[in-house]
């Protein structure tokens, strides 16, 4: 039987993580003491307290301003590396982690600043087990010259970034505004993938862009495609992996598209589970996996499915996929 332990346990690679939203309440106020950064609440209660959102719009003007806190290399660090040891307890083996260095940046702090502390941890992180690679992401309601120059800052480190993102409010910043960056990106050899929000406006036009235009290796939630079935057809024939969020889905709209998800999964289209932002969205890696199983009585065939998509869309090595499905 899928049971909690069972999902813990079970070898799984994270694609859908963004680092900013792993910071708990805990670490929020220990930093804001340290920097002496007034957030506007002294416990976790009132942390807690102020985690109400019901959309993305509301849950980003929550998640953007708490990132003051970090201030240093070693504050990144930290970070970092608190969730890499959440990762080992979940028995992730692989994550491709995302992070916005402008949301950092835009207050005064250095890109150096930022992945010199992420990568660090990620380099440590080796010692326990867990393999974990760099994500960077546009912020989508930032301008393109800002994209342009967050793209030319990372030549520097090249090296220590896997991929390229593009996260934050969708609405009126459709994939195309970014189609320059990402073409860029792919020439410099970058992976390339793209959030596609749920249930945005334009939801379906956002996923042509992503596919059909700018040629993303997966897709970031992405489940409206249940509503154009030649959009399921091209995921499926090209193997777009699709990183999924039911917890974070459960927030941000009314439910957590279980049906699309499970749906998806059963055309054999590569659906991985994941947790966004656990640290707003209440739980990590495999409380997603069990909100999803337990709500849509998931058998291990599926649960295990599902772990094997993880990796098979990741971008380690083929060779290294074989240690995995
Ligand atoms: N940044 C952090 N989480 C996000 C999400 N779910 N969608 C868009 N941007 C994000
Ligand atoms: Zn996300």
């Amino acid at each position: 039987d899928v049971t909690r332990e069972f999902l813990q346990q079970l070898p799984k690679a994270e694609l859908h993580i963004h680092l900013e939203g792993t910071l708990e309440p805990d670490l929020k106020l220990k930093l804001a003491q340290k920097n002496h950064i007034n957030i506007g609440q002294n416990t976790i209660e009132e942390v807690k307290k102020s985690y109400q959102f019901d959309d993305l719009a509301s849950f980003l003007a929550v998640y953007y301003p708490a990132l003051a806190v970090l201030q240093t290399e070693q504050d990144f660090y930290d970070l970092a590396y608190a969730y890499l040891l959440k990762a080992k307890d979940n028995h992730v083996r692989h994550v491709e982690l995302f992070f916005d260095p402008q949301a950092h940046t835009s207050r005064g702090i250095s890109f150096e600043t930022v992945i010199n502390g992420f990568y660090r941890a990620t380099q440590d992180a080796k010692s326990f087990g867990v393999d974990a690679q760099l994500i960077m992401c546009f912020l989508r309601d930032f301008s393109k010259e800002s994209a342009r120059q967050t793209l030319l800052e990372a030549k520097k480190h090249r090296d220590k970034i896997l991929g390229i993102g593009l996260d934050s409010d969708e609405h009126h910043n459709p994939q195309m505004k970014f189609a320059t960056h990402f073409e860029n990106a792919v020439s410099q050899g970058y992976h390339i993938t793209m959030h596609c929000d749920i249930d945005q406006v334009d939801s379906i036009d956002h996923i042509k862009q992503a596919l059909e235009v700018i040629g993303v290796e997966r897709l970031d939630h992405g489940t409206n495609i249940v509503e154009n079935p030649d959009l399921v057809d091209f995921v499926n024939q090209k193997q777009i992996g699709m990183t999924t969020c039911p917890k974070s889905n459960s927030f941000v709209s009314a439910d957590m598209k279980g049906k699309e998800i499970t749906d998806l999964l059963a055309k054999g289209i590569e659906v991985s589970v994941n947790s966004d932002d656990p640290a707003y969205f209440g739980g990590y890696i495999s409380e997603n996996y069990w909100a999803l199983a337990e709500a849509y009585d998931l058998s291990v065939d599926q649960v295990v499915q599902i772990a094997k998509n993880s990796f098979n869309s990741s971008w380690i090595s083929d060779q290294q996929k074989r240690n995995y499905v």
